[in-house]
């Protein structure tokens, strides 16, 4: 694991460093950053903004200003415009409140479930000069989260991200996983394609393997559509889910399937009870006569032959639903093959529930799951995950019969995936299920 640090931005020894935190609270982050400088014999100069009136001006800080860091005249703060070293650990907030991200925010396309922290990472890019470094403590969300690609996209043109610390244990107190990023400022803005993800800050720490090499053919989304419910569909099956009194789930009564009942090509329902809008409910199903308005039409195209897909896991858990007999809970994904290019839902089960997916969504999307060893999958993400370029008949045939790790392996093949990377793979999701049950 890489550790953050805020020593040693190229300065010449007669340099007053400007060390600033842009909310700050006690400033104890800032005396120790500055603290460190010192003694590695800079001369430092530390400033404190915070927008909170009842604070008093913190000690060991050189300059307090109270003030909102996301909407003051930092030229007037900062000398020469621009800060040597940027520290901080903003306040998370998500979603941003109405208008906050079109407002005080410099962050202006965050989405509305962007992080107030967000818009901190733009602010001190904007305030570090060439050469610098911002080191801030921020929610594991902005690694991989869609909400947060603009704005590490922003960073990337200005800055290196470096430095890194991430500990699966929540030390800081606070109530979401954090972890530190240490950028160093470049001196022009450098081209960054695409939307970068930084989730290899917790990748690297938990020993995903590399991806390596393996052919694909175009993705997931190239051959199925892909979704998932929200709330207004919740508040939609509340009223019609009943217990099915041991009767089989049909078109019209369809089970009610939810994360908790799926794991890799088997679905609980009818043994585990569902967890549903607070209760447990043994075997729920949909009684399609009590959907209303457009959730008539909602059930009916979802029930066709489809994929379910658990949104917050530490390995893809995929099952079929082949007769078309399951409606899916909140957040749920559902992937339903489309005719051309042909594809079953078997085969898209069996590129799912792939070592390949899995390590792929790990480099993808850490740092998104409610837990710091979890992801969430989003029908985007989903969309995204590559389909092999070879043939998944054995890897089919393999998962039907019960054998999933034979079926990996043979999914692996289809991907041109190596023995040897192969066997690391194999290894590396017998520990997600090992973490899982301790
Ligand atoms: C999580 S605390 C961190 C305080 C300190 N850096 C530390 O590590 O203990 C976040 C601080 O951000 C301040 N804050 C929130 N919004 C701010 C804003 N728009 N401008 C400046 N400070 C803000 C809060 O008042 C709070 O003191």
């Amino acid at each position: 694991m890489a550790v953050a640090t805020v020593a040693s931005p190229t300065t010449d020894s007669a340099h007053t460093m400007t060390v600033l935190d842009p909310a700050c609270g006690d400033g104890r982050l800032l005396v120790a950053a500055a603290e460190r400088l010192r003694a590695t014999g800079h001369t430092v100069h530390t400033i404190g903004v915070d927008i909170d009136p009842t604070l008093t001006h913190p000690e060991g800080v050189d300059e307090f200003i109270c003030a909102d860091a996301l909407d003051i005249d930092w030229s007037a703060v900062l000398p020469g415009g621009c800060a040597d070293v940027v520290v901080g650990n903003p306040p998370f907030r998500s979603p941003l409140p109405r208008g906050q991200n079109t407002t005080s925010a410099p962050t202006a396309d965050t989405g509305p479930y962007g992080d107030l922290a967000l818009a901190f990472i733009d602010l001190s890019m904007t305030l570090v000069r060439p050469g610098g470094r911002v080191v801030l403590v921020l929610p594991t969300s902005v690694l991989a989260s869609r909400d947060a690609g603009r704005v590490r996209r922003r960073a990337e043109q200005r800055a290196v991200l470096d430095t890194w610390w991430w500990h699966p244990d929540r030390v800081f107190d606070a109530h979401v996983d954090v972890c530190v990023l240490g950028f160093t400022a470049g001196s022009a803005p450098r081209t960054v394609p695409g939307s970068p993800v930084w989730s290899h800050v917790v990748t690297s720490s938990v020993g995903v393997p590399d991806l390596g090499t393996f052919t694909v053919d175009g993705t997931v989304g190239d051959r199925c559509r892909v979704s998932a419910n929200f709330r207004d569909e919740y508040y939609a099956l509340v009223d019609a889910v009943v217990p099915s009194a041991g009767a089989t789930p049909t078109r019209e009564r369809p089970a009610l399937v939810t994360s908790g009942v799926i794991d890799p090509w088997q679905c609980h329902w009818g043994e585990r009870p569902v967890r549903f809008a607070g209760q447990r409910v043994q075997a729920p199903v949909v009684d399609r006569s009590r959907l209303t308005g457009r959730f008539v039409a909602w059930a009916e195209r979802l029930l066709v032959p489809k994929v379910l897909v658990a949104a917050q896991t530490r390995t893809v858990e995929a099952v079929a639903d082949v007769d078309g007999v399951w409606l899916p809970g909140v957040p749920v994904v559902s992937v339903i093959p489309t005719d051309s290019p042909e594809v079953d839902v078997h085969q898209v089960a069996a590129v799912l529930t792939s070592s390949v997916a899995t390590v792929w969504a790990w480099h993808q999307r850490a740092g998104t799951g409610l837990s710091a060893t979890s992801f969430r999958l989003s029908p985007a993400a989903v969309a995204d995950m590559p389909w092999p370029a070879g043939d998944l008949t054995a890897a089919v045939k393999a998962c039907e019969a019960g054998d999933i790790d034979a079926g990996r392996r043979a999914a692996d093949a289809a991907f041109g995936v190596d023995a040897r990377t192969s066997d690391i793979f194999t290894v590396f999701m017998a520990s997600l299920v090992t973490r899982r049950r301790t």
